[in-house]
């Protein structure tokens, strides 16, 4: 699990990694009075899961409230390679002197862990690390031994920083490590690790990724799950229990396992280039017992997405069989009653195939269009959600 900036900054901050004070905000309004109480120049940061915000337009320096605002304004509703921004972070700002680099990580291939270090921070470090591979240092970290200040120091030397900030910038890594441990993450980054002008060192962005199976171990880990949760259609599939992830196209796409709502994502987008260029609008998998239940659940989340046009159910029965999915089926449409409003494409497959389509006949939905193959049914709804 990824964590989001403000969330690796409060973390930081607690195990004494030096950052800068930042207040999380929601709207303009608020970015605007989260400026006023830090005063003076601050930064307005997007709070995404993915990097190179800045480059995109998602950091902002302002040096007023009144600037804060405006630049907000401007990042709400920005996306950021597909990450829609709904929340910022407003940070004080800081006077770099210069910008450097650090992270330590799981090395799977070597079984170990790694750090990156280098003096020449700022820039994305897969650029860093084709341009300028002899400036990135990486030094094997021993997991049992980890990092202490003498390991830092032997970091911050390999990384190419100059004897007087080796000094300040040991501690600083010693405490990173600290989090990386302590927290049982995979990641932990840094860049830009930062010199300011008065000499200070200090951690201006956070990277954290934290490690899921170790998640019984932290009591604090779902809380920061969580919060990330605030796109409400996963919110609400989530809370079903449903794996579901949206996606950008119109098709919504209802499956059982993994595998065959994986195909059917192809099949879909193979269909709908014959249909006006329709994609699947999510991947959404009610797994082994497709209940009435389950499958009203499942419809519920993706009939309350403004962009699907038609549904397509892809069953394949086993356990399950097929006629306690087409009951799911009936069952989900008469729960749902007059929210559900667009057409569904319906295949099943399986063991009691036979009793399951007899079922879907006899109801007779309106919405409902019964296709015996897969092909022949996303094209169906290809056409549909194009119509
Ligand atoms: N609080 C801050 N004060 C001053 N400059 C900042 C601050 N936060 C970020 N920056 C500048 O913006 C750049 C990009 O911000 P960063 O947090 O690294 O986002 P990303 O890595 O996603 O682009 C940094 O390299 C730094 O130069
Ligand atoms: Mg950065």
């Amino acid at each position: 699990m990824d964590l989001y900036e403000y969330q690796a900054r409060d973390m930081f901050e607690s195990y004494g990694v030096p950052v800068l004070p930042g207040i999380v905000a929601d709207t303009p309004e608020e970015v605007r009075a989260a400026a006023e109480k830090l005063g003076g120049t601050v930064v307005v940061k997007a709070q995404v899961k993915a990097g190179g915000r800045g480059k995109a337009g998602g950091v902002k320096v302002a040096h007023n409230p009144a600037d804060a605002e405006e630049a907000a304004k401007g990042i709400f509703g920005l996306d950021i390679k597909g990450h829609i921004v709904r929340r910022v972070m407003v940070a004080a700002g800081a006077r770099i002197e210069r910008e450097f680099y650090f992270s330590v990580l799981l090395d799977r291939a070597n079984r170990s862990y790694l750090s990156l270090a280098s003096v020449e921070g700022g820039m994305e470090i897969e650029i860093l690390a084709v341009e300028k591979p002899e400036a990135l240092a990486r030094i094997e970290i021993d997991p049992v031994a980890g990092i202490d200040l003498e390991k830092a120091k032997q970091i911050a030397a390999a990384g190419g920083f100059p004897d007087d900030l080796i000094e300040k910038v040991a501690p600083v890594i010693e405490r990173l490590w600290w989090v990386y441990r302590d927290e049982d993450a995979t990641l932990v980054e840094v860049n830009p690790l930062v010199l300011t002008e008065s000499g200070e060192v200090i951690a201006l962005d956070g990277k954290v990724t934290l490690d899921e199976n170790a998640e019984f171990r932290h009591e604090n880990h779902a809380a920061l799950a969580e919060a990330g949760d605030i796109d409400p259609l996963e919110a609400k599939a989530k809370a079903s229990n449903l794996n579901y992830v949206k996606l950008d196209g119109q098709v919504g796409i209802i499956g059982n396992g993994a595998g065959l709502v994986m195909s059917t994502l192809d099949v879909v987008s193979y269909a709908g280039e014959k249909h006006g260029g329709v994609k699947p609008a999510n991947f959404l998998d009610i797994g082994g017992g497709a209940s009435a239940e389950v499958m009203a659940a499942g419809l519920d989340v993706i009939l309350g997405d403004p962009q699907v046009k038609s549904v397509f159910v892809n069953v394949f029965g086993g356990i399950t069989a097929c006629d306690a999915v087409a009951n799911g089926i009936v069952g989900a449409l008469g729960k749902l009653g007059d929210t559900a409003t667009k057409p569904l494409v319906v295949r099943l497959d399986g063991n009691n195939v036979d009793e399951g389509r007899a079922i879907l006949a006899e109801a007779a939905h309106p919405l409902v269009t019964v296709v015996d193959t897969m092909d022949a049914a996303a094209d169906k709804a290809a056409e549909l959600a194009n119509a």
